[in-house]
């Protein structure tokens, strides 16, 4: 089984408003909404998991009441960071099933824009890999800089890349990396590649490539883009968001920018 898990647990405070930011309405629905139908819409993807913000899970049950979600299984609160997050996720398909036989892909609800074919090359990456990650080539150059702020190291451009989500995983191997890290007190991480790469570093994890329009909104500004690129891309992205939808629109637009 294929089950994508949702990861809206968390607060948003750089983006600052009262409410978690991805119940903020972009393009005539949520973010989490966009989201969600992504995840739940793709052919490769059997079952879907919530993790929501403690205390706001009602708003995502008010959004499947009306329909159309018969895949969304569970709906669940979220831990204090996105790996306790993660861990929850991990714990509720354990003990409902088979590991061996899970495959686990996990998405920030806040990267509405993500593509059909993204997470198709995860799942098919994942019957030869353990691990799958998702990221594309910075086009700026990334510094290494110490505590005082000056550069410690620029490495070399070309092997770097952007981490994006999804990342996807044979859930008994992430469960493993993750019993791991319990027992370390040092353990910090900000996704769960990285909880793989350091506990189980034998395991490989291939790169799939992400997309540019697959942004993460994190601060004000980037609910403003994110705005924008659903502009380009249709409103109806979910069902409308192949590289032909998006690149029909992307030259309509160019032919308006550039056409005068
Ligand atoms: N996330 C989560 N559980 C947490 C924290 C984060 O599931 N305890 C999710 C967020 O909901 C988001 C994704 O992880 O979809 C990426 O995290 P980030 O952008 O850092 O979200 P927030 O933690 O909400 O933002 P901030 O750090 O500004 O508070």
């Amino acid at each position: 089984r294929n089950v994508a898990v949702l990861l809206a647990g968390g607060v948003g405070s750089r983006v600052g408003l009262d409410i978690p930011k991805q119940l903020i309405k972009v393009a005539g629905k949520t973010l989490l909404e966009h989201t969600l139908l992504a995840l739940h819409d793709h052919p490769d993807v059997h079952e879907v998991v919530v993790m929501m913000t403690p205390g706001h899970t009602d708003a995502v049950r008010d959004i499947t009441r009306k329909g159309g979600y018969p895949k969304v299984t569970a709906i669940l609160e979220g831990g204090e960071t996105r790996n306790d997050t993660t861990q929850r996720a991990i714990d509720h398909l354990a003990a409902g099933g088979d590991t061996a036989q899970t495959r686990i892909l996990l998405h920030d609800a806040v990267r509405p824009l993500v593509t059909p074919r993204i997470i198709g090359e995860c799942f098919t990456a994942l019957e030869r890999y353990p691990a799958v990650d998702v990221a594309i080539p910075s086009a700026d150059t990334i510094i290494e800089v110490a505590p005082d702020d000056t550069i410690s190291s620029i490495p070399p451009r070309a092997s770097l890349r952007r981490g994006q989500t999804p990342q996807a995983f044979r859930l008994d191997v992430l469960a493993k990396a993750y019993e791991i890290a319990a027992g370390d007190p040092d353990f910090t991480a900000t996704d769960d590649c990285s909880v793989v790469l350091k506990y189980l570093p034998d395991e490989p994890i291939i790169v799939v490539h992400g997309d540019d329009r697959n942004m993460k909104v994190t601060e004000p500004i980037d609910v403003f883009i994110a705005d924008k690129l659903f502009q380009l891309t249709g409103i109806d992205l979910p069902r409308a968001r192949d590289e032909a939808g998006y690149r029909t629109a992307l030259d309509g637009r160019t032919m308006v920018v550039f056409g005068g």
